[in-house]
């Protein structure tokens, strides 16, 4: 086994960064989800939903710049262009929503492409002792979960 300078094996963490851009670029097409709902919502809960879509925006491009810069701490190259964003793209694409119901809809069923890919990257973090990735997954598990029962409950449906 070779292991690179962080002590981590080579090919373990090349797979890991493998997994690591797909995370990153399906997280890329949930933060411009959250962008176009922020700007395109309509109706009588605009102001709080409007304030809600930039928080959670907000909070996705922290996300987006940790994964892409644990990814250059393994050694690899994120992914950085929208042509690849799309190639890799399982997050659902929203377009033109405006209605409430709709584009909060849109959050959780974006956010869970995302907890699947987080969980198996969790595995194989776990498998290759790669703590930092590790911890980074089980952080944003844990607040995308909180996240999901909220808007749940915005929906009025159980988790
Ligand atoms: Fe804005």
């Amino acid at each position: 086994m070779t292991v690179n300078s962080i002590g981590l094996d080579t090919k373990k963490t090349k797979s890991i960064a493998v997994d690591l851009n797909h995370l990153l670029a399906n997280f890329q097409i949930y933060y411009q989800n959250l962008r176009g709902i922020h700007w395109n919502i309509k109706g009588k809960r605009f102001f709080d939903l409007h304030v809600k879509f930039e928080e959670l925006y907000t909070d996705a491009n922290i996300k987006v710049d940790e994964i892409a810069e644990r990814i250059l701490t393994l050694g690899e190259t994120p992914l950085h262009t929208f042509e690849d964003y799309s190639n890799a793209a399982k997050v659902p694409v929203g377009k033109n929503i405006s209605e409430d119901e709709k584009a909060v809809k849109l959050i959780v069923d974006s956010l869970a492409v995302l907890l699947k890919i987080e969980r198996q990257i969790l595995d194989t973090s776990d498998e290759a002792n790669d703590e930092g990735t590790n911890s980074m997954m089980s952080d944003f598990i844990t607040e995308q979960e909180k996240t999901v029962w909220m808007m749940k409950a915005w929906l009025g449906e159980s988790v």
